[in-house]
């Protein structure tokens, strides 16, 4: 079957621009045995990255059809599914073709990885064992706590999660999915005793977990299964579980929402204004920031002067319950 592959070229620094390469392609083939064909047979000045072709050293990733991923992965007849479920034989499709995000470009398909490397620098990604004894041979681990570290221990780097990233592209000093899913890594490690400091250090609203703004794109496109937001997830209830709300603003939103949630089922907006922003008129500047929009709605007729519990207050207190519960018996 024929398909076209609409690849965005472009020089550092230039205007990029589409170039399409229509090839024979089979089903089975992978979007980077085509990118290989497109380069041996029509174009050698064609640039993307490869390495083991086998998604095991993350070299490959790229944009294919508007999403991150693999191009080793990834194969014509999913990626054809999701352009023309229907389409014959004879049809001619196309495959869009780009490269990552949030990343500056070099040449064609290939991105500066430097900020992403640095980003990983940043969480200190390796195991601290400064005040201990250094055992002769080696740590040794049980079998329970090495499981604690296979899922983030999957993680190859590729970059797909730092692409599709909101945060990192409103945020450049947010350190990104990868990063903070491996500092989830290190602070469950039984081999690292820097724990506290760890948490303190991603305990940050703009570099650190309070940054990510839960889009879930990252768990969507972990080619590894990853979950990089589960990680971020289990860091935030470490240092929730370690702080009082009025640590900082972040884990005060998390608290009080929850408190309200429990308390009547849904959340009293005018509360929750004046409890976190306004930290229970603690904060008068917070106030302050949030007097100009309390007085839009009371003119906009907008405002709520009451407020009725949820009818199903009992059951959302019985679920906030049961997962809470369940948190604590996992980490135990
Ligand atoms: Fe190594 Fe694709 S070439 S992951």
């Amino acid at each position: 079957m024929k398909v076209t592959f609409k690849i965005l070229r472009q020089k550092s620094n230039s205007t990029p621009q589409f170039q399409n390469y229509t090839i024979d392609v089979d089903p089975n083939n992978t979007i980077l045995e085509c990118l290989n064909k497109i380069k041996w047979e029509l174009d050698g000045s064609l640039t993307f990255r490869k390495n083991c072709r086998n998604t095991i050293c993350g070299s490959c990733a790229m944009r294919i059809n508007g999403r991150s991923a693999l191009a080793c992965k990834e194969n014509i007849a999913g990626e054809l599914k999701i352009i023309n479920p229907n389409g014959g034989e004879n049809n001619i499709h196309e495959i869009v073709i780009s490269p990552l995000n949030n990343l500056p470009v070099l040449k064609d398909l290939v991105v500066d990885m430097s900020n992403f490397w640095n980003d990983l620098e940043t969480i200190e990604p390796y195991i601290s064992s400064n005040s201990r004894n250094i055992p002769e041979k080696e740590f040794l681990q049980t079998p329970d706590q090495r499981k604690l570290l296979e899922q983030t221990g999957n993680c190859i780097m590729c970059g797909a999660c730092y692409s599709e990233c909101n945060a990192k592209e409103v945020n450049s000093h947010f350190v990104g999915p990868h990063a903070l899913a491996k500092s989830y890594r290190l602070v469950t490690d039984s081999r690292d005793n820097n724990t506290e400091q760890r948490l303190e250090k991603y305990d940050s609203s703009d570099s650190g977990v309070w940054g990510c703004t839960r889009c879930y794109l990252c768990n969507e496109v972990c080619p590894m299964d990853v979950a990089p937001l589960d990680q971020i997830s289990k860091v935030k209830s470490e240092i929730l579980a370690k702080k009082d709300q009025n640590s900082s603003l972040p884990i005060r939103h998390r608290k009080v929402l929850i408190n309200l949630v429990k308390k009547d089922g849904w959340i009293d907006e005018r509360k929750f204004g004046v409890m976190v922003v306004g930290n229970y008129f603690r904060d008068v500047k917070g106030l302050l920031s949030i007097a100009p929009l309390g007085l839009h709605l009371l003119c906009a007729g907008k405002f709520p002067f009451n407020f009725e519990a949820s009818e199903g207050v009992k059951e959302v207190r019985a679920l906030i319950d049961a997962v809470q519960k369940d948190n604590s018996t996992m980490k135990n």
